[in-house]
């Protein structure tokens, strides 16, 4: 009797006594507590992320409830035809959210036709569009193509498409109770699901790299840049000589590298062409921002440059023309040859290694929730 008493004073029991708590059913499968979710929605930001631009639209700002349910989309490997494979199979938080193979492997071994792509920082992408091609016109339409994508998860229309999913999604206890608590009601959508995983993509936010640390303490609103320019404290000279390098324009000698990847969230410039990768590239590329570059090799869309030494040559010796090459890595009509020393290389190189965020890539709110 005592039992019974103490159950009808849970809300979800109030009721139905026999009923069994959303919590309890929740926590048979997941590390999530209900009553005390973690904070998505109001993450504290640096004060020089006032200039950020965010793709965030007005009908999908992010509750701490929609990142929840996204986190759990995330980690979930239901979501593939044959249960091996999640987004986060190739979007690995230890690894600022990509890989490290050239190219992923999906469902059934099959490889992707291009490398994974770091998320960090994606809602200051001014341009919207994901995918390194553009072809997604925003993180919501980006977010369910992966699961309907023939190689990655499989829910093709060969696979009974998305609303196979939805069924199966249906039986498992976990998302109507999810999904009746971050919508009206428990019913599953495709538009819901992208809901959610954008609201937990979005909450991927930066803040906390060396660069970071040493730019909240230069910070002044009143300096050209926010102060970005001056040495930071707690940079070794060869960092702050490479950060030198990189905000610089080529003109006045430096290596031009800010003018696309602009800080402080080295998003891409959304004007931004193509980096000369291929000889006569027609194809005009993104770039994810580059916060936790140094734990994420292999680089660029092909996966085709193995370390970061190499990236910093390609821009050094390694540019080729064509249709799609940026003019900024074209002047007078000859693709750029910076020839760096290689003390500036290094630099370069030292300054990129410190944009590693560990809080971002450890951070227990964006781990998996699954026991
Ligand atoms: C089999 C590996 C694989 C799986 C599974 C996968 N991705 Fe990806 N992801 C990639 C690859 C590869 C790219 C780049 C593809 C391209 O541009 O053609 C990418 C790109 C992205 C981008 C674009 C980032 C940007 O800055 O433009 C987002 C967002 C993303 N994935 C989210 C997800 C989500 C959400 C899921 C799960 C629903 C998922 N991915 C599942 C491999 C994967
Ligand atoms: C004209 C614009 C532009 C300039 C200038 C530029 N980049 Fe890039 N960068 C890009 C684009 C576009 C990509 C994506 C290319 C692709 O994968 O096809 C890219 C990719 C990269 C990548 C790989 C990103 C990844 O996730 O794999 C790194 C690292 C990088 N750039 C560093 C630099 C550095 C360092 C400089 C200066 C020496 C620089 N970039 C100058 C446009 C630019």
């Amino acid at each position: 009797m005592l039992v019974i008493l103490a159950a009808c004073q849970d809300d979800d029991k109030s009721n139905n006594p026999t009923a069994v708590s959303d919590q309890e059913v929740i926590s048979k499968y997941l590390n999530i507590d209900l009553a005390n979710l973690f904070n998505y929605s109001n993450p504290t930001l640096p004060n020089y992320y006032n200039v950020a631009v965010d793709n965030t639209p007005s009908s999908n700002a992010i509750t701490d409830m929609g990142a929840t349910l996204g986190r759990v989309l995330f980690y979930d490997k239901n979501l593939s035809v044959n249960n091996t494979i999640a987004c986060a199979s190739c979007h690995q938080q230890n690894l600022g959210f990509t890989d490290n193979a050239t190219l992923s492997s999906g469902f059934e071994n099959g490889l992707t036709g291009a490398h994974s792509m770091r998320l960090g920082n994606i809602r200051y992408y001014a341009g919207d569009s994901m995918f390194w091609d553009k072809r997604a016109v925003s993180v919501e339409d980006q977010s369910t193509r992966p699961i309907q994508d023939a190689t990655e998860m499989g829910f093709d229309s060969n696979h009974g498409g998305f609303t196979a999913l939805t069924d199966k999604m249906s039986g498992l206890n976990y998302y109507p109770i999810l999904f009746k608590r971050t919508f009206s009601d428990s019913i599953i959508t495709e538009e819901r699901v992208q809901l959610a995983l954008a609201q937990f993509l979005r909450s991927m936010v930066s803040v906390n790299s060396k660069f970071d640390e040493g730019f909240t303490a230069a910070f002044n609103p009143n300096a050209p840049g926010g102060g970005i320019g001056g040495p930071f404290n707690n940079f070794t000279a060869e960092e702050n000589q490479g950060k030198g390098l990189f905000l610089q324009p080529i003109a006045q000698g430096g290596a031009g590298c800010a003018g696309c990847h602009q800080p402080p969230t080295f998003s891409l410039d959304p004007a931004s062409k193509s980096n000369g990768l291929t000889m006569g590239e027609t194809t005009i590329f993104k770039s994810p921002s580059l916060k936790n570059i140094g734990v994420s090799g292999p680089y660029m869309h092909d996966g085709s440059i193995t370390d970061l030494p190499g990236v910093i040559e390609h821009y050094n010796t390694g540019v080729m023309r064509g249709p799609a090459l940026d003019p900024r890595l074209n002047p007078a009509g000859m693709p750029q040859r910076l020839n760096l020393t290689q003390a500036q290389k290094d630099a370069l190189v030292a300054f990129l290694q410190t944009l590693t965020d560990t809080d971002l890539n450890t951070d227990p709110k964006f781990s998996d929730p699954f026991i």
